[in-house]
């Protein structure tokens, strides 16, 4: 792994994002925020991309948070800075156009929760660990975790593991519906491949739709959701993707997307 705070590689449209401060267990810092958001930027540009991975360097820890040592100087004006950057960031991996999969590795508290949260899938190994630990430093979620979070397992649960902090394992992580799988160590990489492909034998356009329509759906009363679907159903009959796929149906072939 080079000294790069982001290792950035690719295959087949598949970009995959390594936080890399395996030392402080991937925690996220201003300079690692900063060069997030850098690589995230220049994703949006990008239209030949399949899907984006984010995880954490070593065996140990996804992220374990917002980098406590930073924080702890910090001014309320300063600390405002830092979550709003940390926000902006945050908001940019979940708005890419293609799914973006969490592949947890380990450790994933505070900012990484945050972060794993923004995520449309979360594969965590079976020894990873999750929490909003914030109030147990004196301050509340600071990256977007209360408010996914109770929009992910409900405002009970999220009201428990943020005013008591308590920690959870992957088991609990995939029964609150948190994760989406857990699987071993060694597997992350296996399954995350398996579902990337499935995402390729589908229509690129559909899924990059089918994301806008639940984020921004999410954000808008029902009726006002329920028009945004019809309109993007819509305009999936002006591409090519509809006739190839309705057709592939009808001629008894895989469609060729
Ligand atoms: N910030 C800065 N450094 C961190 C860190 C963090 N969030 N988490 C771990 N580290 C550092 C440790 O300080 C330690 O560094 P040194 O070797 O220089 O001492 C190194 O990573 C390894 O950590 P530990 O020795 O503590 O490893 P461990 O296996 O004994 O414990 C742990 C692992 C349970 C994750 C523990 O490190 C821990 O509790 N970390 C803090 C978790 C936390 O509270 N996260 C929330 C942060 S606040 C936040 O995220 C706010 C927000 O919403 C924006």
């Amino acid at each position: 792994m080079s000294d790069k705070l982001i290792e950035v590689t690719e295959k087949e449209g598949v970009v995959r994002l390594t936080l890399n401060r395996p030392k402080a267990l991937n925690a996220l810092n201003s300079d690692l925020i900063a060069e997030l958001n850098k690589v995230l930027v220049d994703l949006e540009q990008r239209d030949d991309l399949r899907a984006v991975l984010i995880t954490g360097a070593g065996e140990k820890s996804f992220v374990a948070g917002a980098d406590i040592s930073e924080m702890r100087d910090k001014t309320p004006e300063e600390a405002r800075v830092f979550a709003s950057q940390a926000l902006t960031t945050v908001k940019r991996l979940e708005r890419l156009p293609v799914p973006v999969v969490a592949l947890v590795n380990g450790f994933c508290l505070g900012g990484g929760c945050e972060l794993a949260l923004a995520c449309d899938w979360a594969i965590a190994s079976d020894n990873a660990i999750f929490g909003q630990p914030e109030v147990g430093l004196g301050v509340i979620p600071g990256f977007g975790g209360t408010q996914r979070l109770p929009r992910r397992v409900g405002p009970a649960l999220a009201l428990d593991l943020i005013t008591t902090g308590r920690k959870i394992d992957a088991a609990e992580a995939l029964r609150i519906g948190l994760v989406n799988r857990v699987v071993s160590a060694g597997e992350l990489d296996a399954v995350a491949e398996e579902l990337t492909k499935q995402f390729a034998g589908n229509g690129r356009q559909a899924i990059r739709s089918a994301k806008q329509a639940i984020h921004d759906g999410m954000d808008q009363d029902l009726d006002s959701a329920l028009a945004l679907e019809t309109s993007l159903f819509a305009l999936g009959f002006a591409g090519e993707e509809q006739s190839e796929g309705m057709g592939a149906f009808v001629e008894k072939r895989k469609p060729n997307f």
